[in-house]
């Protein structure tokens, strides 16, 4: 069984402990999590090599991923934190929202342990360690970027902070409600599925498409594809569906450009500029709502559980 996603039972133990943040357990891999891995890794280099852009294949030459085993983080991290003091944190599932934009603010990226079943190669709805670590991870090698997320989790703290001076309960839920979709949207629209300019080309710079072997290809070729600069004007208000490739992708120039949106981002928040964007997708769950509402706290150290907000 080994830490297959969805049938891990060292898993299940700590989610039913409470447990967000534990160890990988790495001995507990099965040969066919490894096999995994080999498969996922091995088939998707070319089109790395095509459509990747060059901040991502840089950091995966950093890095130094084994193509035929699932890594090891503390190796990861002992390339990665020199660089950006970005370190990937194993967790045992699903972080509520505002855990895990602070996770971000502290350079502490959350990361799936568990990969996919072999017969769920192709497609997986939720995060496993191919997706964390070989899609996300050479990203925070880059300073521009990784500042990037880190932004992002100052916003989230901002958020948590403007709607604590609010008295109405009520309100305080309707305004994270709106504040939370624009800062998914524009996440997902950056860093999950988000194109860059790369001179004359267009690049994947998103992690769910450097980590999805079939979309990779599409979302740079397909004629079905809109392909449009990303404004924080449209991104706040551009729902997204999580179930499909994606029919629209957006496309930032630079990293430096992203940092600076992140900043104007936050702006827009203490303006007010976030209370009422467009409705739609993605649905906000009654548990990142809530996980706002928490006054930041330490993350917990590895000898404690932590309960996620509920
Ligand atoms: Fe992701």
């Amino acid at each position: 069984m080994g830490l297959t996603t969805g049938s891990a039972p060292f898993i299940e133990a700590a989610r039913d402990r409470g447990q967000l943040f534990l160890e990988q357990p790495y001995d507990l891999y099965s040969e066919e999590n490894h096999a995994a891995w080999r498969t996922l890794f091995g088939r998707i280099q070319q089109r790395w090599a095509r459509y990747a852009n060059p901040h991502f294949l840089e950091g995966l030459d950093k890095l130094q991923l084994p193509p035929d085993r699932i890594p090891r983080l503390d190796d990861v991290n002992r390339f990665l934190q020199p660089r950006t003091g970005f370190e990937a944190k194993p967790v045992s599932g699903y972080v509520p929202a505002f855990l895990f934009f602070d996770c971000l603010r502290r350079r502490e990226f959350p990361t799936t342990i568990t990969i996919r079943p072999a017969e769920e190669l192709n497609y997986l709805p939720e995060p496993d360690i191919f997706h964390d670590v070989a899609g996300h991870v050479p990203m925070h090698t880059d300073k521009a970027f990784a500042d990037s997320l880190v932004r992002f989790g100052d916003c989230a703290l901002t958020a948590a902070e403007l709607v604590s001076r609010l008295p109405n309960e009520q309100e305080k839920l309707r305004r994270l409600e709106n504040i939370i979709r624009a800062m998914a949207r524009f996440f997902w629209f950056s860093v999950e599925f988000g194109l860059m300019r790369s001179g004359s080309q267009l690049k994947a710079c998103g992690s769910g498409l450097l980590s999805s072997f079939g979309e990779l290809d599409h979302a740079l070729i397909s004629e079905q594809v809109q392909r449009i600069p990303l404004t924080l004007e449209h991104v706040i208000h551009q729902p997204f569906e999580i179930h499909h490739y994606q029919p629209l992708l957006m496309i930032v120039d630079s990293f430096d450009q992203l940092y600076e949106m992140v900043d104007t981002l936050e702006r827009w928040m203490r303006e007010g500029k976030l209370d009422n964007v467009a409705p739609g997708e993605p649905s906000i769950e009654e548990s990142d709502l809530r996980s706002f509402l928490l006054p930041p706290s330490p993350v917990p150290s590895l000898d404690h559980g932590h309960r996620p907000a509920a």
